[in-house]
């Protein structure tokens, strides 16, 4: 069993983390400045602001991962690479591994590239996958003493188009994963599980890696 702390678990992708991980018997925390309507059960909801860390007290203590799963959204548009940012001086030289959820913009099209992004990529999603991008760099500027890992998701990922839990999914290492007819999709609670088997599995590690099916 592992102690994993989710940061934004009351929100779309950290929500279906903390469900993962409680159902496979980790001991689970989720962070969120609000109280959640539905509380996971059988996780620990704490409320707090991650732009001061330091008022959640030991939240983090003795935590074998951290995700991340806020978003560049309303009041946090420009909030999350500062918070990615302390994250990173929190954990680095300690045994924490840090995950961080990132945006399908950062995933490669191809081996060797471009990204989504640089291509005929949606203006209103162009900011929120720059925020996955620049992410990704700040993780790769890290020395050796982090252990991190970026997920993407696939292109259609969403409360919109939540799907159901197979327990299947693809690992496309750098490569955004598409179906037989180029379409990208992953569920919520796929993706979650992804997530949780790169947690007990280490496969990826200080590097990303997408998911679809
Ligand atoms: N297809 C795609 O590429 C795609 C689609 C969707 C999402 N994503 C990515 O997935 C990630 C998560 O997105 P999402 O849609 O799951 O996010 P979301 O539903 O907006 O959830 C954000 C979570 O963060 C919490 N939060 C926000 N600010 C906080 C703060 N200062 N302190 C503590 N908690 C805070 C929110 O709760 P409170 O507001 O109560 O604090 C909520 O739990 C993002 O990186 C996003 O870009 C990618």
């Amino acid at each position: 069993m592992s102690r994993i702390v989710v940061i934004g678990g009351t929100g779309y992708a950290g929500r279906h983390i903390v469900q993962e991980a409680v159902n496979r018997g980790h001991e689970v925390v989720s962070v969120s400045r609000s109280v959640p309507s539905d509380p996971v059960q059988g996780a620990t909801d704490v409320r707090g602001n991650v732009r001061d860390l330091a008022s959640l007290g030991d939240v983090f203590d003795g935590a074998d991962a951290v995700v991340s799963a806020l978003s560049p959204r309303g009041d946090m548009e420009d909030a999350v690479l500062g918070v990615l940012t302390e994250l990173i001086a929190t954990f680095r030289g300690t045994p924490t591994r840090l995950g961080v959820v990132g945006g399908a913009g950062g995933s490669l099209v191809a081996p060797g590239g471009p990204r989504l992004i640089d291509g005929d990529f949606p203006e209103e999603y162009k900011h929120e996958a720059q925020v996955g991008v620049d992410s990704l760099a700040l993780l790769q500027e890290t020395d050796g003493s982090l252990d991190w890992f970026l997920v993407h998701p696939a292109e259609v990922f969403g409360p919109w188009a939540e799907g159901e839990r197979t327990g299947a999914y693809r690992d496309g290492g750098d490569v955004i994963v598409r179906d037989s007819e180029g379409n990208s999709f992953i569920s919520g609670a796929d993706f979650a599980v992804a997530v949780v088997d790169e947690i007990e599995q280490g496969n990826h590690h200080r590097e990303r890696f997408t998911v679809g099916y």
